[in-house]
This record gives structure tokens, sequence and C-alpha cells, in this order.
């Protein structure tokens, strides 16, 4: 459309940046999916050259081979151009532009290449617009006409310009800015006789997570809009310079995707923090504060408006605050600090709900008070394994319950994870509320299992997560929709999760040798008597079968039997 719209003389082609998402399958349905439309692949590292270079169908598709490139990376790039392939190795630093003259020189070559330049990125009102930008990689125009001087046969040969302002680009301006600055180098090359035939605008586009237009996660734009951003900017100044348009190479992994995949979690518990029952009595000893709390709890007015709820909740903490430093003092008996605390957990509790029933905002101060209210509730994943992003960098993702969705959640929960770490958790949910700490959750019911889903997960985190506390990876289900099957999909493929052996034998355990050290210990305790042969056999059927169990919780009967 943004092509049509604005007459830009060329065409655009997609990549897929394998890093994304490297599964198999996934790679696999993209260039399935993308045939048609010419969807090539883009790779950064030798493992990614090694899995995208067989798969390229035809010399149609373009493999754009970023990263640092050794010798042997430069030279596979080049044996894929013998063969006819569009493998066009980007150059991205000084060094690496003259290993690849050389390696060229050396065989003989004439091979196509590449640059990655790295731009002022738009800073145009900032002081340090004329510092030297601080990406990670890339030639300055200055670095690039040095070298173009020093290997003027790269000239001709130089046939595609990259750029790469970053991943989930926030801000159109700034991508659009890159565009237009790396189009004036195109241009300036075009003039002097370099036979660039693409402008690679790298990755960046960004998907809407969930988080509010504004906030500084929140995208506020379109794929219109980012198409529209890039091809004005372009057809702008090669229509100035009068200049042959380029194919447009978009390298967009996460917008291709996020959406195809969704964690499916089990709550494992529900740990409520619970208020005082009707039938509460004030314990005999009980002082002033205590009684008050008490009072408040069971026979106290609801608030009427927002002050009058920040004036009874600063009461109560006041009082719960009094009773607990007295107990810390070894003045106030355990079983009142105990009543005291459930009896200002209802106070608290009946406040927050008055708000949310009311719509009134959560007053800053409240807000903590919220989040220790909410239940914990443990979940049979890991954050570290299925969600780093959010350990990592605090992205938040949209995580809801995928049944019983026509009932309204009364509660709320935060989600806790099964590392042992206490960062093992999710702090930041999506909501209407941009700072919600808790999610909104139903009341469990007794025998009923709850799932949550985890949404976008398709890019990166499948990818990035790591074993932490040996829990592996999940176990996957391919699900296609298929209008002729009766509910509308079918399955696919089922990837099992790693199991405990697989995991232990990445960390460098040899299976073997723990089984054989059980068994050693269990038999010299069978000699000993201190264990019976049948005692012995059913420890060692366990440990075995723990082995090949997954990472995760097992729900039942595997405890064995009572010693
Ligand atoms: C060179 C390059 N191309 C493409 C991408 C993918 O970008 P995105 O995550 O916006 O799809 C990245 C990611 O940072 C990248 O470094």
């Amino acid at each position: 459309d943004a092509i049509r719209k604005t007459g830009y003389g060329n065409r655009h082609m997609g990549l897929y940046p394998i890093k994304v998402n490297p599964l198999r399958h996934v790679v696999a349905e993209i260039q399935d999916a993308g045939r048609a439309y010419g969807m090539g692949l883009e790779c950064g590292s030798r493992a990614e050259l090694a899995a995208a270079m067989p798969h390229l169908r035809g010399d149609r598709h373009l493999l754009v081979c970023n990263g640092v490139k050794d010798e042997s990376m430069l030279a596979l790039a080049m044996d894929a151009q013998r063969l006819g392939r569009q493998v066009i190795p980007v150059v991205q630093s000084p060094e690496e532009f003259a290993a690849l003259c050389t390696i060229a020189a050396r065989r003989g070559d004439d091979p196509t290449l590449g640059v990655r330049i790295r731009l002022s990125n738009g800073t145009l009102d900032r002081w340090d617009r004329y510092a030297v930008p601080d990406a990670k990689f890339g030639l300055s125009p200055a670095d690039l006409l040095e070298l173009l001087a020093q290997y003027p046969d790269a000239l001709p040969r130089l046939g595609l310009l990259h750029f790469h302002v970053g991943s989930q680009v926030t801000d159109l301006t700034r991508l659009q800015h890159a565009a237009a600055e790396a189009a004036q180098v195109y241009a300036s090359l075009i003039q002097r006789g370099a036979g660039l035939r693409y402008l690679d605008v790298g990755g960046g586009l960004g998907v809407e997570y969930g988080d509010a237009p504004g906030s500084p996660a929140g995208l506020g734009y379109s794929l219109a809009d980012y198409a529209h951003a890039i091809v004005a900017a372009v057809n702008e100044v090669c229509r100035s310079r009068s200049v042959p348009h380029p194919v447009l190479v978009c390298e967009s992994g996460r917008a291709v995707t996020a959406h195809h995949s969704v964690l499916i979690v089990p709550v494992l518990s529900v740990r409520e923090r619970r208020g005082l029952t009707a039938d509460t009595v004030t314990p005999p000893q009980a002082g002033d504060a205590t009684a008050l709390l008490i009072r408040q709890a069971l026979h106290g007015p609801a608030p009427v408006n927002a002050g009058d709820a920040s004036a009874l909740l600063s009461r109560a903490h006041h009082a719960y605050g009094k009773v607990g430093a007295s107990f810390a003092e070894g003045r106030v008996a355990m079983e009142e600090f105990a009543v005291a605390e459930r009896a200002f957990v209802t106070v608290a509790r009946r406040i927050v709900e008055y708000l949310g029933r009311t719509g009134l905002p959560v007053p800053a101060q409240i807000g903590p008070l919220v989040r220790s209210l909410a239940d914990r509730v443990l979940c049979d994943f890991s954050v570290f394994q299925s969600l780093p992003d959010h350990w990592g960098s605090g992205q938040t993702f949209p995580v809801m319950p995928i049944d019983r969705l026509n009932e309204r959640p009364t509660r709320h929960g935060i989600l806790v994870d099964l590392t042992c770490d206490a960062d093992g958790r999710i702090d930041r949910y999506i909501s209407s509320d941009p700072d919600a700490t808790a999610l909104p959750l139903h009341a469990p019911r007794p025998g009923v299992r709850t799932e949550l889903g985890f949404f976008l997960m398709g890019a990166y985190e499948d990818v990035l997560g790591a074993p932490h506390n040996l829990l592996g990876r999940v176990p996957e289900v391919h699900v296609r929709t298929d209008e002729c099957a009766a509910q509308g999909f079918r399955i696919e493929n089922i990837v099992p999760a790693t199991t405990v052996a697989d995991l232990l034998t990445q960390m460098g355990y040899l299976e073997a040798e723990l089984r054989g050290a059980m068994g050693d210990i269990v038999a010299s305790m069978t000699v000993t008597d201190e264990l019976s042969a049948e005692a012995g056999y059913g420890l060692i059927d366990r440990y075995a079968k723990c082995l090949e169990q997954g990472t995760y919780y097992e729900t039942g009967d595997v405890a064995g039997p009572k010693s």
C-alpha cells in the first residue's frame, strides 16, 4: 500500500532474522508462507548461516549475513554465491571489509557484498548530534569513504546497504530519520558508481504487547504507519537526488513470530492472605490498637469517598504498626499479633475493593498494599526459561486465564514460578492500570485445574531462556488451523519437554555414572541390612523414573511407599 500510495519505484522484500526464533519448525513455516512473496532469511552467526544455507530455495531468495564474521564465515558466504545463491555478507567493521576483500582476491572471487552503516539516528535536537554515534556495529560515512578509496574494486560489488536501529522501536520518527539518512548514503554511493540494489532497513517493527500508548513501552503506530514512514522517507531522497529506487528490504522477526506461540501454565496452588472470620473474639489481654483493628474489621464502616478510604487505611496501618512494634519488643503475644494481622488484612481489603468497585484511582501510597494483599499464585513454569525478557528487561506480556472468561475475576494474584529465586515471579501485568503489579484472577474452585495463557511468546522468549534451577524446555504442541477439521484445527506435531536426563547430560553429567553411583549406595546398604532388597529396588526404580521425567511439576502418585 505504502509503495502504491507514494508511487515508489521498486518493491519490498522481507527477510526473517533467524535469531528471533530459530526453531526449525518456525523457520520452515515462515519460509513456506513467505515463498510467494520472495521472503528470505537473515543470519548473524556461523550456526545460523549453517542452518539457513541449505534451505535457500533457488536464487530468488536473499540470505543476508550479519554479525561478526570470521574468515570461514566469509568464505562460506562466497561459496554460496558460487552456487548461485544470493547470500550477501554484510560487512560490520573496517577490519571485516579488509578481510573480505583480501579473501576474495585470494580465491579469485568477485563477491557481492553489503555494508552496515552507522547512523546519527535522528538525534537532531540533541547536543550529541555531533558526537560519534555509539552503535555496536557499522561503518560511519567517513569509514566507508576511506575503505572505498583503499579498495576501489569493492564499489561496483557493493549490492546492499544495511542499517538497524534496534528491536521494538516505539518512536517512528526515529526510524524515519534513520531511513532518510541511510537513503542519503545510498544516493551518494550510487552517484559514485556503487552497484547497490537493496536498502535493508533492519528490524524494529514493534509488536503491540498491550502497554498503554504514550507509556514508554507503548507502540502507538500501525503496520501501515511503519511502512509509510520508511517508504516515504526513502522515496523523497531518491526523487530529490534522481537516483533509482532500491528494493526495500526489512528484517522484521518480532512482528512475524510473536503471535504464533502461547504458553499454557497450570496453577499449582494459591496462597491467600486471609482476613478475620466473623466469629473472631478479641483476645482477653488485647491492647487498644488490636481492639481497634478488630472493631474496624468486623463492624467498621465502608469508605464513602477516596479521602475517607485513605483516612481509614492510615488509621488501620498505624494501629497495625503499633501492634507489630510491641510484638517485636515482647510486649504482645504471638496470638494477638496474628489476630491483628488478619484484622488489618480485612480492613485493607475492604478499602481496596471499594476503590476497585467505584473505579477510583488507587492512591500511590496504597499501591504496595494492593500488592501485599494479592494472592501468591504458584505456577508450573520458570521465568528464566519462558519469560527471560521479563526477568532481564522488565518487559510485560499479556497474561490471562483461559477459562471462565464470562466470569468477573474477584481476586488479585502475583504469579510466582518454580525456581528458588525471589525474582522468579511476574512483577508487572498488562492492564488498563499502567502500574498493575497483580493480575485479576478468579477465586480457585476446589478440584478444578486453573490454567493461564501467556501470550505473544513467539519472538525471542522461545530461545533466550536459560535452564536456571535445571528447569528445561517445556513441551510443545504445534496446532494448525484447518477449516476441514471438526474443531477448526488439527494437532500437527508434539515435541516432548526436556527430560531430567537430557538436561543433566547438557550440564556434563553422565547418566550411566549417576545411575551406577545410586546403585552402589543402595547395594552397600542392603548388604549391611540397613535397607531391604525390596526397598532398594523401589528406590532405584524411582531414581531411574526421575531421570526420564520432565523437569517441571509432576502430578500423580510418584512419592513411593511410606518408609
Ligand atoms: C540486524 C538485525 N536484524 C533484525 C533484527 C530483528 O528485529 P526485530 O526484533 O525488530 O524484528 C535484529 C534484532 O535486534 C537485528 O539485530
